[in-house]
Protein backbone atom coordinates (compact mmCIF):
# COMPACT_ATOMS: atom_id res chain seq x y z
CA UNK A 1 0.00 0.00 0.00
CA UNK A 2 0.94 3.44 -0.77
CA UNK A 3 2.69 5.16 2.56
CA UNK A 4 1.29 8.10 4.32
CA UNK A 5 4.16 10.71 4.68
CA UNK A 6 2.98 12.50 7.85
CA UNK A 7 3.18 8.96 9.50
CA UNK A 8 6.31 8.76 8.24
CA UNK A 9 7.84 12.09 9.23
CA UNK A 10 7.22 10.13 12.70
CA UNK A 11 9.17 6.53 11.75
CA UNK A 12 11.83 9.45 11.11
CA UNK A 13 12.34 10.15 14.51
CA UNK A 14 14.44 6.76 14.70
CA UNK A 15 16.63 7.77 11.93
CA UNK A 16 17.94 11.53 13.12
CA UNK A 17 19.97 10.97 14.97
CA UNK A 18 22.03 9.40 12.34
CA UNK A 19 20.62 11.69 9.24
CA UNK A 20 19.57 14.72 8.29
CA UNK A 21 16.64 15.74 5.50
CA UNK A 22 15.69 18.93 4.37
CA UNK A 23 16.67 22.54 3.89
CA UNK A 24 20.40 22.49 4.55
CA UNK A 25 20.69 19.15 5.41
CA UNK A 26 24.36 17.91 6.44
CA UNK A 27 25.51 15.04 6.56
CA UNK A 28 26.17 13.20 10.27
CA UNK A 29 26.57 9.63 11.39
CA UNK A 30 25.04 8.70 8.17
CA UNK A 31 25.08 10.70 4.95
CA UNK A 32 22.25 13.38 4.10
CA UNK A 33 18.52 12.11 2.55
CA UNK A 34 18.02 14.08 0.16
CA UNK A 35 17.11 13.28 -3.41
CA UNK A 36 17.65 9.92 -2.68
CA UNK A 37 15.23 8.55 -5.29
CA UNK A 38 17.19 7.27 -8.09
CA UNK A 39 20.84 8.07 -6.44
CA UNK A 40 23.48 5.33 -6.37
CA UNK A 41 23.85 4.09 -3.05
CA UNK A 42 26.96 4.94 -1.75
CA UNK A 43 27.36 7.63 -4.54
CA UNK A 44 27.27 11.20 -2.08
CA UNK A 45 30.29 13.51 -2.29
CA UNK A 46 31.79 14.14 0.79
CA UNK A 47 30.28 11.16 2.90
CA UNK A 48 32.32 7.98 3.67
CA UNK A 49 31.26 5.11 3.15
CA UNK A 50 32.24 1.43 3.89
CA UNK A 51 33.44 -0.38 1.24
CA UNK A 52 30.39 -2.46 1.12
CA UNK A 53 28.26 0.07 0.42
CA UNK A 54 29.86 1.62 -2.57
CA UNK A 55 30.83 -1.70 -4.03
CA UNK A 56 26.81 -1.83 -3.93
CA UNK A 57 26.53 1.37 -5.71
CA UNK A 58 29.10 -0.09 -7.95
CA UNK A 59 27.26 -2.94 -9.06
CA UNK A 60 24.01 -0.97 -9.47
CA UNK A 61 22.17 -0.76 -6.57
CA UNK A 62 19.93 2.73 -7.30
CA UNK A 63 17.77 3.94 -4.44
CA UNK A 64 14.03 3.60 -5.16
CA UNK A 65 10.52 2.01 -3.53
CA UNK A 66 11.68 -1.63 -3.87
CA UNK A 67 15.45 -1.10 -2.68
CA UNK A 68 14.50 0.89 0.19
CA UNK A 69 11.87 -1.28 1.09
CA UNK A 70 14.62 -4.10 1.24
CA UNK A 71 16.93 -1.94 2.99
CA UNK A 72 15.01 -0.58 5.52
CA UNK A 73 13.52 -4.08 6.74
CA UNK A 74 17.19 -5.85 6.95
CA UNK A 75 20.17 -3.30 6.24
CA UNK A 76 22.66 -5.58 7.20
CA UNK A 77 20.98 -8.98 5.11
CA UNK A 78 20.35 -6.55 2.00
CA UNK A 79 23.97 -4.81 1.74
CA UNK A 80 26.07 -7.22 3.73
CA UNK A 81 28.83 -5.55 5.84
CA UNK A 82 27.32 -1.76 5.65
CA UNK A 83 28.28 0.33 8.18
CA UNK A 84 24.69 1.32 9.07
CA UNK A 85 24.06 -0.11 13.18
CA UNK A 86 20.59 -0.33 12.34
CA UNK A 87 18.36 -3.44 12.98
CA UNK A 88 15.72 -2.61 10.58
CA UNK A 89 11.82 -1.53 11.08
CA UNK A 90 9.89 -4.04 11.32
CA UNK A 91 6.90 -3.19 10.52
CA UNK A 92 5.55 -2.74 6.65
CA UNK A 93 3.67 -0.21 7.18
CA UNK A 94 6.24 1.79 9.06
CA UNK A 95 8.55 1.43 5.77
CA UNK A 96 5.94 2.44 2.92
CA UNK A 97 5.54 5.48 5.34
CA UNK A 98 9.04 6.49 5.68
CA UNK A 99 9.85 5.89 2.23
CA UNK A 100 6.67 8.38 1.30
CA UNK A 101 8.14 10.90 4.05
CA UNK A 102 11.56 10.92 2.11
CA UNK A 103 10.54 10.78 -1.13
CA UNK A 104 8.79 14.48 -0.36
CA UNK A 105 12.32 15.59 -0.40
CA UNK A 106 13.08 14.34 -3.78
CA UNK A 107 13.05 15.47 -7.18
C1 LIG B 1 23.05 4.67 5.09
C2 LIG B 1 18.27 5.35 5.53
C3 LIG B 1 18.69 4.82 10.34
C4 LIG B 1 23.48 5.29 9.90
C5 LIG B 1 21.72 4.83 4.78
C6 LIG B 1 21.17 4.84 3.45
C7 LIG B 1 19.83 5.04 3.57
C8 LIG B 1 19.53 5.14 4.98
C9 LIG B 1 18.81 5.13 2.46
C10 LIG B 1 21.97 4.69 2.17
C11 LIG B 1 22.32 6.10 1.70
C12 LIG B 1 23.21 6.20 0.48
O1 LIG B 1 23.51 5.19 -0.17
O2 LIG B 1 23.61 7.34 0.18
C13 LIG B 1 17.96 5.28 6.88
C14 LIG B 1 16.62 5.37 7.42
C15 LIG B 1 16.73 5.14 8.77
C16 LIG B 1 18.13 4.99 9.07
C17 LIG B 1 15.37 5.69 6.60
C18 LIG B 1 15.62 5.01 9.79
C19 LIG B 1 14.53 4.20 9.51
C20 LIG B 1 20.02 4.95 10.65
C21 LIG B 1 20.56 5.00 11.99
C22 LIG B 1 21.92 5.13 11.86
C23 LIG B 1 22.23 5.16 10.44
C24 LIG B 1 19.74 4.94 13.28
C25 LIG B 1 23.00 5.25 12.94
C26 LIG B 1 22.94 4.48 14.08
C27 LIG B 1 23.80 5.12 8.56
C28 LIG B 1 25.16 5.02 8.04
C29 LIG B 1 25.02 4.81 6.65
C30 LIG B 1 23.59 4.82 6.35
C31 LIG B 1 26.45 5.10 8.84
C32 LIG B 1 26.15 4.56 5.65
C33 LIG B 1 26.29 3.04 5.49
C34 LIG B 1 27.57 2.60 4.78
O3 LIG B 1 28.32 3.44 4.24
O4 LIG B 1 27.81 1.39 4.80
N1 LIG B 1 20.71 4.99 5.69
N2 LIG B 1 18.84 5.08 7.91
N3 LIG B 1 21.05 5.05 9.74
N4 LIG B 1 22.90 5.00 7.53
FE1 LIG B 1 20.88 5.01 7.70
Amino acid sequence: AEGDAAKGENVFKKCRACHDVGEGAKHKVGPELNDLFGRTAGSVEGFNYSAAMKAAGEEGLVWDDDTLTQYLKDPRNFVPKNKMAFAGLKKDDEVADVIAYLRQFSE
